[in-house]
C-alpha cells in the first residue's frame, strides 16, 4: 500500500462512526451536505499528518485519532466555502456542494462541518488548550490567505502586488499553516520536546508550499479523473498561480501581452482560453519550473526531518509520506 494511504481506512471508519450519532440527523438539509463532504473521499493528508507524528515520538497513534478529526473535518470546512468562491463545481470526482445542493447550503453546512471539527476536541482530554489555541491561530490564517488569494485573483498583472513573493505568502497562509499545525498537533500529542514541535511545525510549513505547489500544478496539467477537479478551473477564474507568475516572468513581448489578455478576461470560450495559456505555458517552460520548486520545499522539509534527533526507521514513514505528497497525481 501506498504510504498516503495507510492511515485512510482507519480515518474513515473513525468519521464514519462519529457521523452516525443522532446529533448529526436532523434536519437532514443541514447534515445531509455536511456527510457528504466528509464521507466521500479525500486523501485525509491533515489527519494522516497528525496520526504519523504523533506515532513519531510515542510509537503509537491512536490517542491522537480526536485531534487528527478535528484538523480534517476542519480542513473540509474550508473546503466547502472555497468552491463557492472559486466557482469550483467538481471535487473529489463529484459535484461540489453548492452545485449539488445550493450556495445557502452551503454556506451553513459549512458552518456546521466547522462547529463539527471543534466538537472533537471535546475528546481531546489534556492537550486541549494547547490544541486549541493552535487551530485558532491557524484556522485564521487560512482566513487570510484565503482573502489574499481573493485580493491577488481580482488584481491587475501589471500591479507589482502579483508576484512571487506575494504568491508564496500566500498559499503559506491558505494551505501550508495547517500542515504544519497538523504536525504540530501530533508532536504536542506524542510527547515531543518544544524544539521538535518547532521543527514538525517548520517542516509542515516547507511541505506545504510543496503541496500547493503541486496543486496549482495538476489544475492545469492533471487528469480530471485521477484529480478529481476539473481541469483548468484556475485559469478559467484568472487565479494568480506559480504557473501564471512564472509564464510572465518568462515571456516577453507579445506572448506576454496574449497571456495578460488572457488572463484578465472572462469572455472566452473555456476550453478556447485553456489551451491558449497552456500553449503559452508550454513555451514559458512553466511546468519544469513549478516541479523545480517544488523539489526545493521538499528538500528544505527534509533536511528538517534529518534534524529531528530520532533513528532514521522511525522517521521513515514521514519521509515516504511527504515524498508521494510532492509526487502525487490526485
Ligand atoms: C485541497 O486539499 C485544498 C488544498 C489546500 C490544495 P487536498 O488536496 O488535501 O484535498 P482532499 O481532502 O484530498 O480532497
Ligand atoms: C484551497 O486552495 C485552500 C483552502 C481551501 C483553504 P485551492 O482553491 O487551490 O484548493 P482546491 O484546488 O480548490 O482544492
Ligand atoms: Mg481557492
Ligand atoms: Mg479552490
Ligand atoms: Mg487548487
Amino acid at each position: 500500500m501506498k504510504s498516503l494511504e495507510s492511515y485512510l481506512p482507519y480515518i474513515q471508519k473513525a468519521i464514519d462512526e462519529h457521523l452516525q450519532n443522532p446529533d448529526f440527523a436532523e434536519p437532514a438539509g443541514l447534515y445531509e451536505p455536511c456527510k457528504y463532504i466528509l464521507q466521500n473521499g479525500g486523501k485525509r493528508v491533515r489527519a494522516s499528518l497528525v496520526l504519523m507524528a504523533t506515532k513519531l515520538f510515542s510509537g503509537e497513534f491512536e490517542k491522537a485519532l480526536p485531534v487528527a478529526l478535528a484538523f480534517e473535518t476542519f480542513h473540509n470546512f474550508t473546503l466547502i466555502h472555497d468552491d463557492i468562491m472559486d466557482k469550483a463545481s467538481i471535487r473529489r470526482g463529484i459535484p461540489t456542494v453548492h452545485v449539488k445542493w445550493d450556495e445557502n447550503t452551503a454556506i451553513l453546512s459549512g458552518d456546521a462541518v466547522m462547529i463539527i471539527a471543534y466538537r472533537f476536541f471535546e475528546e481531546s482530554g489534556e492537550y486541549v488548550p494547547q490544541l486549541f489555541k493552535l487551530l485558532n491561530k491557524t484556522a485564521l490564517e487560512v482566513c487570510e490567505g484565503q482573502q489574499y488569494d481573493v485580493d491577488l485573483e481580482k488584481s491587475s498583472l501589471d500591479d507589482s502586488f502579483v508576484s512571487e513573493e506575494m504568491y508564496i505568502k500566500m498559499i503559506e497562509l491558505k494551505t501550508s499553516v495547517l500542515l504544519a499545525a497538523c504536525l504540530n498537533a501530533g508532536a504536542i500529542v506524542g510527547g515531543a520536546s518544544k524544539e521538535d514541535e518547532k521543527k514538525m511545525y517548520e517542516i509542515g510549513r516547507q511541505i506545504g508550499i510543496a503541496f500547493q505547489l503541486q496543486d496549482d500544478l495538476l489544475d492545469t496539467y492533471g487528469n480530471q479523473k485521477t484529480f478529481g477537479k476539473k481541469i483548468g478551473g484556475d485559469i478559467q477564474v484568472n487565479k494568480k498561480t506559480y504557473l501564471l507568475i512564472k509564464a510572465l516572468e518568462t515571456l516577453q513581448g507579445k506572448d506576454k501581452d496574449q497571456l495578460i489578455n488572457l488572463m484578465q478576461t472572462n469572455s472566452l470560450e473555456e476550453s478556447d482560453k485553456y489551451s491558449k495559456v497552456v500553449a503559452l505555458y508550454d513555451k514559458a517552460n512553466v511546468k519544469k519550473q513549478t516541479i523545480d520548486k517544488i523539489q526545493e520545499y521538499f528538500k528544505n522539509a527534509m533536511s528538517l526531518v534529518d534534524s529531528i534527533q530520532l533513528p532514521d526507521e522511525r522517521k521513515g514513514e514521514l519521509t515516504a509520506f511527504m515524498n508521494e505528497l510532492v509526487n502525487r497525481n490526485y
